[in-house]
């Protein structure tokens, strides 16, 4: 029985150990498999010879353990047991296996002492290692190399312990009767570490690395939008982000955890060093790495590196020299005090052992390109060149990067270079929740804030992208004095903070009765002339000259938009914006602003390179040498803004510096550029292959526009826009599309003649956007939803409407956090929507419970054609339930109850509906335990079906006998 579940369940116990990329599951199994008696020392030693991979000792402590036969499975299914994580164990059976006795006698001699109490030993020795060497070489028993060997720096703590227990084991008797010796006194005795240790030629490491860690602890403490306020640390205010694989991944789904991220899980391409973190403006990249680097340098997380270097492009920009790689380093991330050459030879020769970070590749002038090799690492070159090299891998291959940017600035060129790609996508509700809390130390404040977010959910969808959500923090007495209903764009939020920062700075009695705006025009407008002129030379880093140059007085500075660069090694005063999203909003401001602004600026501003490529060429915006050309996604941001700024609702705040006519003049260019902007898009769409729906892919300047239009909350402007759209199907697939992008789609789309398919497969919608798109539902025959994280609650809010809905017919929510909890409403769905087609639940977790709920609704339906259930938990139970509701179904084509437990109690149920059924055609019962009794109830039903074309039973409990003797009886089964 044991066996069975070892080979049935193969695959998943090798990912099981492997999906984390660490060797510890695997070590800490084999250590309880020893201690256990299932694998003898010889065993244990072919298992872990050197050089293969963590996959290769997975497969073959697994066949190892097979052929050792029924004891050696029940033990191995009892390790898997205690050391996998639960999240990790929903999926396995482990039999009744998962608590066996060890039936060990009592030890006879200390080396079989060290071997049963293996796992306890790895526990205790771990905070000691040093002090056990140093006995075991005092005695004689160890030589300095073979300590030397088990420090290596490479090893976690518990693999060093293991190899010294392995050395152990190999020196007998004698060494490991001190080792016992020196455990019982270990509560005793106080052992410094690295008692005696002599200097090895890492001294110079090792100071370096002090100072690394103190700089980077210096530099990166607080957080850019704090500063100046002495409020919040790092530490205080950091909310867990959503970290997904990016596409490509097979687990996209699959959350990460922090270090995760640079650990081997998700890897695409294991010949690359680089790893990419991306996401949208302001979502927490630059953040993310600063709290990875500060846990490093406090030695809490990335341990296997001793040495990491972070670098910024934005400093990178300003670096005009030609440098040699050790150059770039010590310059632009922390100098060593001596022995410089040692230390670089240290990093050449121990790649592995080292980390560079680069945050912000969009920020960085030049657009990646891989046509320049240079592979020398003394040799200097223009920084864009090192830098380029670096992460394609000519230079310093083996070392490991990390580099965070902007989603759509990353380069196709580039892909090809990455390990893989992990999506930052900002907070989840309940980070948002945390972050409010963690920000209001009052907690009457943060419910208060929190409830007037909820009452407000266009400024909630807003809140799931952090800097958004620290803003309408900071200015929650203004979100709370005034209302927030009128709070629904980004421009509304960003002209909220402007109001904020010029309110709480002006001294009393300065305020004229002009308006705000117009007390502060000059600040706004020196600031917006920086922010502009940075913005089209991808500069984000302001010397003092260059701030003055603008106008920028000390008082405007006050204001505190600028804060000083914390990058230590400038020598003069450098100033930054708070973020670049608020950059790109003085830019913005100064655009709408500025009389001189003529006609071609808007132009330029929205009829960028893209939309002459038909939006491809956004990527390649940006030349790889030749002159800096404009930075695509800061502009992107500012026409946003520009289109927010000009809408009707703002004109009577900048009608307080600016005349009427200039106001109207430049909001129609916008509109003009914006619908022209969307026609070029539809223009682009392909004529649809005879038979096929006309479709069209959307790129991502189609979400931008859509954003734009969103911003002037015009409808006319929307109703124009799609008035000659005509396409079927809508396709905008991993596109980064939140609840701000959902409620901006719903804005636009809902004003289509024609009814589509909405297709937002693998975005980050979530239960706040699925809200958002209800305006839209009605304009829409399918929405594919699939990969989104919503739950149970977005479930209930789209039923509630999408029953009013009737053109609505098909929704797919594969891969989603659906509990038992969202099938009523399903139910209710299928009981009252006539006209319902197709309802795609799979990889979600129904179990029985929820199935029985779903019959009720099926009972009662007879239109709908798909059911799709992959991936669940019905069981027999369930799958008895749904036969029994489809006995009088005289729709249902079509039907997926693969991977749900099903056994042959559900297979005899489902047998008496295809043995009525004049409609089923496909049956997909794979990966099921149903057994032979169970295949012959559908082969007895299949004599009276004629409408089944197939049932799928691949992956059941068969026999190859059995499979062969069903083939032959009945071709419409397929295994
Ligand atoms: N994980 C987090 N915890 C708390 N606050 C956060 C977090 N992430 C971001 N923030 C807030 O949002 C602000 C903007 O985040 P950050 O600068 O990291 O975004 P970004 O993705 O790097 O933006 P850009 O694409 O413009 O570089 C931060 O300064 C901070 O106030
Ligand atoms: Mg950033």
């Amino acid at each position: 029985m044991s066996a069975q579940l070892v080979l049935r369940q193969r695959a998943e116990l090798v990912q099981a150990l492997c999906c984390g990329g660490t060797p510890e599951g695997l070590e800490s199994i084999l250590d309880l498999l020893l201690s256990w008696g299932a694998l003898v020392w010889e065993d244990y030693l072919s298992v872990c010879v050197a050089g293969k991979t963590l996959c290769c000792r997975t497969r073959e402590l697994l066949d190892l353990v097979y052929s050792k036969g029924e004891f050696a499975c029940c033990h191995l299914l009892a390790a898997f047991s205690q050391v996998l994580p639960d999240a990790q164990k929903n999926n396995l059976s482990f039999g009744k296996c998962s608590d066996v006795q060890n039936f060990q006698e009592m030890p006879t001699s200390a080396t079989l002492t060290l071997l049963n109490d293996r796992p306890g030993m790895v526990t205790k020795l771990r905070h000691c290692v040093d002090g056990a060497l140093d006995v075991l070489f005092q005695q004689g028993f160890l030589t300095s190399s073979e300590c030397e060997g088990i420090q290596l720096p490479v090893y976690t703590s518990s693999q060093q312990v293991r190899r010294l227990l392995d050395l152990v084991q190999f020196k007998g008797e004698g060494a490991a009767k001190v080792l016992l010796q020196f455990l019982q006194k270990i509560p005793m005795t106080v052992l410094p570490p690295n008692k005696n240790e002599k200097p090895t030629k890492s001294a110079f490491v090792s100071e370096f690395q002090k100072k690394l860690c103190s700089s980077i602890s210096a530099q990166f403490h607080f957080l850019s939008t704090y500063s100046g306020t002495g409020k919040f640390s790092l530490d205080d205010i950091y909310t867990e982000g959503l970290l997904e694989l990016g596409q490509g991944g097979k687990n996209t789904q699959l959350s990460l955890n922090l270090e995760d991220v640079v650990g081997r899980v998700g890897t695409l391409n294991k010949e690359a060093d680089t790893v990419l973190v991306s996401g949208e403006a302001g979502c927490g990249k630059s953040t993310f790495l600063q709290r990875l680097l500060l846990l490093w340098a406090r030695k809490a997380a990335l341990h296997n590196y001793l040495l990491l270097f972070p670098f910024s492009c934005r400093k990178l920009n300003t670096e005009e020299r030609e440098l040699s790689l050790k150059e770039l380093l010590f310059l632009h991330c922390c100098w060593p005090d001596s022995d410089q050459d040692e230390l670089f030879q240290f990093i050449l020769d121990h790649p592995h052992l080292v980390l560079f970070t680069f945050d912000g590749l969009d920020e960085f002038k030049q657009t990646f390109s891989d046509d320049q090799r240079h592979c020398c690492p003394t040799q200097p070159a223009k920084v864009s060149v090192l830098f380029f090299n670096l992460l394609q891998g000519s230079l310093m291959k083996g070392v490991q990067k990390l580099v965070t940017s902007r989603t759509e600035a990353v380069p196709p060129t580039l892909r090809k270079y990455l390990c893989k790609e992990v999506l930052l996508k900002g907070f989840s509700t309940d980070g948002i929740d945390c972050f409010v809390r963690k920000h209001h130390s009052d907690p009457g404040i943060a419910s208060r804030v929190l409830e007037s977010l909820r009452s407000n959910t266009a400024l909630l969808g807003l809140c799931h992208i952090p800097v958004f959500c620290w803003i309408v923090s900071k200015c929650y007495k203004e979100l709370l004095g005034f209302g927030n209903s009128s709070l629904q764009t980004i421009t509304d939020v960003y002209l909220m903070v402007l109001h904020h920062f010029f309110h709480h700075r002006i001294s009393k009695g300065k305020r004229s009765e002009k308006g705000w705006v117009h007390d502060h025009f000059d600040t706004i407008m020196h600031l917006g002339k920086l922010a502009l002129q940075g913005l089209q030379k991808s500069h984000y880093i302001f010397s003092e000259t260059e701030v003055q140059n603008c106008g920028v007085t000390e008082d405007d500075i006050g204001r505190g938009f600028l804060i000083q660069s914390k990058n230590i090694s400038f020598d003069n005063k450098h100033y930054e914006f708070l973020h670049v999203t608020m950059q790109c909003f003085f830019a913005a401001l100064f655009i709408t602003l500025d009389s001189s602004s003529d006609k071609l600026t808007i132009q330029r501003l929205f009829e960028t390179e893209c939309m002459a490529k038909g939006c491809l060429g956004i990527l390649q915006a940006k030349k790889p040498d030749g002159p800096p050309s404009t930075e695509a996604p800061n502009l992107q941001i500012t026409s946003t803004f520009v289109s927010g700024l000009l809408s009707q609702r703002h004109q009577g705040l900048l009608l307080q510096c600016c005349p009427i006519q200039t106001l109207h003049r430049k909001s129609k260019l916008v509109v003009k550029y914006v619908s022209r902007g969307m026609q070029n898009h539809f223009k682009s769409i392909p004529r649809p292959v005879k038979g096929e729906k006309k479709s069209m892919h959307a790129m991502p300047s189609f979400v931008w526009l859509t954003k734009c239009i969103y911003e002037m909350q015009d409808s006319k402007v929307a109703k124009n826009v799609v008035a000659k759209l005509d396409v079927e199907h809508l396709k905008l697939t991993y596109c980064n599309i939140g609840p701000l992008e959902c409620s901006a789609l719903a804005f636009v789309l809902q004003h289509l003649k024609s009814p589509v398919g909405l297709q937002l497969d693998s975005n980050a919608v979530g239960d706040v956007g699925v809200e958002q798109l209800l305006p839209c539902l009605h304009v829409c025959h399918s929405l594919y939803l699939r990969n989104n994280n919503i739950s149970d609650e977005g479930i209930a809010k789209l039923v509630e409407k999408g029953v009013q809905c009737d053109t609505f017919k098909k929704i797919a929510l594969f891969n989603n956090k659906l509990t038992d909890g969202c099938t009523q409403h399903l139910a209710y769905l299928l009981k009252t929507k006539k006209n319902f087609l197709s309802l795609r639940l799979g990889n979600n977790n129904i179990t029985a419970a929820g199935a029985e709920q779903l019959a009720e609704g099926l009972r009662c339906s007879q239109s709908l054609q798909f059911l799709g259930l992959w991936g669940n938990k019905v069981g027999d139970k369930g799958a008895q339930a749904l036969a029994g509701a489809m006995e009088n179904s005289q729709a249902l084509v079509w039907m997926s109850l693969v991977d749900n437990g099903v056994g042959s109690a559900g297979a005899q149920a489902l047998a008496k509906v295809i043995q009525n059924s004049t409609t089923l055609e496909e049956l997909w019962l794979s990966k099921n335990c149903i057994t032979r009794d169970g295949v012959l109830y559908l082969v007895q039903a299949l004599e009276k079906n004629s409408s089944v074309t197939s049932i799928w039973l691949r992956g059941n409990n068969l026999s190859p006998e059995e499979v062969e003797e069903f083939s032959l009886k009945e071709r419409r089964l397929t295994f």
